[in-house]
């Protein structure tokens, strides 16, 4: 089962791809990515890694706040072709191949909710952090999941994929940080109508339906 949805997971992101530039390119996107910067760790110097890291959008914002050594993993070839100027892995974030205590600084968006196993997600993520190291990640919310939402997107021929979720309690990465010898400090939820306001085509409907949804969870946790 898990193995065809990640092959299915997949699929779907070698369909992205193309579409997929390494910044955030919808509202979502906007309002994660702002609430990640404000919760991002000291990173100058220090050896980071950027996980399930797409076209490598986190990546840049690493280079940009002067990380000594930047990984970027993930396991979909196309989206790891336009990431650039750091060194690239296509690997399964949930077999990592690097050795224990690797990383000063671990930074993920969007991705945990493709893991099967949170525990598993995150006793990867603690084992290849560095004693005192940070790991900043950013999920679909699982409250928006557990209603019926998705990430869906039109690819280059116009045919809708819907990328599939693993819908985690929220208490379950809670759970799973302590198991992995990691303390949570900051945790942030992002709401329809709230942080997330930004129009686009037919929102107004989406904006009154899920106002005051959380869409977006983003965590900090120490090891
Ligand atoms: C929503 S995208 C986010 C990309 C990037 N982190 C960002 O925030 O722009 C999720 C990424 O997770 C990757 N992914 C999903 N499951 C994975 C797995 N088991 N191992 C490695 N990467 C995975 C996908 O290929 C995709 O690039």
């Amino acid at each position: 089962m898990t193995q065809t949805l990640n092959a299915a997971t997949l699929a779907a992101y070698e369909h992205w791809a193309p579409l997929y530039p390494p910044m955030p390119h919808n509202p979502l996107m906007r309002v994660e990515q702002a609430a990640m910067l404000e919760l991002w760790p000291e990173t100058a110097g220090r050896r980071a890694l950027d996980l399930a890291a797409g076209s490598g959008r986190y990546s840049r914002l690493l280079a940009d706040s002067q990380a000594a050594e930047i990984v970027a993993v993930d396991f979909c070839a196309p989206m790891l072709a336009w990431v650039s100027a750091v060194s690239r892995v296509c690997a399964d974030m949930m077999r990592l191949p690097f050795a224990n205590c690797t990383f000063d600084v671990i930074i993920s968006g969007l991705a945990l909710g493709h893991a099967s196993s949170v525990h598993e997600w995150m006793q990867q993520a603690a084992r290849v952090l560095k004693p005192g190291g940070v790991l900043l990640y950013s999920d679909f919310h699982p409250e928006a999941a557990r209603m019926s939402l998705t990430r869906s997107f039109s690819d280059q021929d116009d045919v809708t994929w819907t990328v599939p979720h693993h819908c985690h309690a929220i208490a379950c990465p809670m759970a799973a940080a302590q198991a992995a010898d990691l303390t949570v400090d900051k945790m942030h939820e992002i709401h329809v109508g709230r942080e997330l306001s930004e129009p686009f085509p037919n929102s107004e409907e989406f904006y009154e339906q899920w106002n005051g949804l959380p869409v977006v969870l983003v965590v900090r946790a120490r090891k």
